[in-house]
């Protein structure tokens, strides 16, 4: 595993849209995306970097990690709708090459066609990925084994509570989503883990230097043989 280490938030977006501008600069490139609010600064200079016209997604497909069952892609919380507000709909990145999970449809039907599509595109990759408080990858949550194809999600209270502050109320958040497996993201290329604040150090500790087990997601990609982890100071402060 690679670590980067910066100062701060800043600098992290910045070191990740630059592995990114490298990765979409082959010829054909599949970028897995993921949401939270930890990617946010990378997504505001990739759109920097295209407007300068330094960045091109004309060849490039994407899939992301999950979305909330239950959301339109017109409400403001679905992760449809954060990847339009913070990416897709500043780039050349053609609207047909964006997959995310519907929240829409019938899950379990959902799960069975993300997981088909996932197959048909091939291997990811960069697979970007945040952490959650509680080592979740994607939606991947803690459990007893890790769970490798596209699967529904009861989201666990932690995660409702950490997800909440983007909500008008907490009870507004979904209890369930649809996430990736955690087979296509070992399968990825690539894996760029961004970690942010203080807050992150514990997991991030328990995650990269703990025992590698289904209670902790996050952990398994201690087995990727190409991972780059880039946190500011305080979220490596633990390593
Ligand atoms: C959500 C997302 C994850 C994300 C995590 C951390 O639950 N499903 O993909 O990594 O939150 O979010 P944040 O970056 O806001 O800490």
């Amino acid at each position: 595993m690679k670590i980067i280490c910066t100062n701060d938030y800043d600098k992290m977006s910045e070191r990740a849209a630059e592995i990114v501008l490298k990765a979409i600069a082959k010829k054909k490139c599949l970028l897995g995306l993921a949401t939270g609010s930890t990617p946010v600064g990378m997504y505001e200079r990739l759109t920097r970097l295209y407007r300068e016209g330094r960045a091109d997604f004309r060849h490039v497909q994407s899939v992301n990690l999950d979305e909330y069952i239950s959301l339109p892609p017109s409400h403001e919380q679905s992760y449809r709708y954060f990847m339009q507000s913070h990416l897709f709909d500043h780039i050349n990145i053609d609207p047909k090459n964006t997959h995310l999970p519907s929240g829409t449809a019938s899950p379990e039907a959902e799960c069975r066609r993300y997981e088909d599509l996932l197959k048909s595109l091939g291997r990811i990759d960069l697979q970007v990925l945040g952490l959650g408080h509680n080592g979740h990858i994607g939606f991947n949550e803690p459990g007893e084994i890790f769970v490798k194809e596209t699967h529904i999600v009861d989201l666990t209270e932690s995660t409702i509570l950490a997800n909440a502050r983007f909500f008008s109320r907490p009870e507004e958040v979904p209890r369930r989503a649809i996430t990736m497996g955690i087979r296509s993201i070992m399968q990825a290329r690539t894996v760029l883990v961004l970690v942010s604040g203080r807050g992150k150090a514990e997991i991030v500790k328990r995650a990269f230097t703990g025992d590698v087990t289904p209670r902790v997601p996050a952990s398994v990609l201690q087995l990727h043989p190409n991972v780059i982890l880039i946190g500011d100071k305080e979220a490596l402060s633990e390593l």
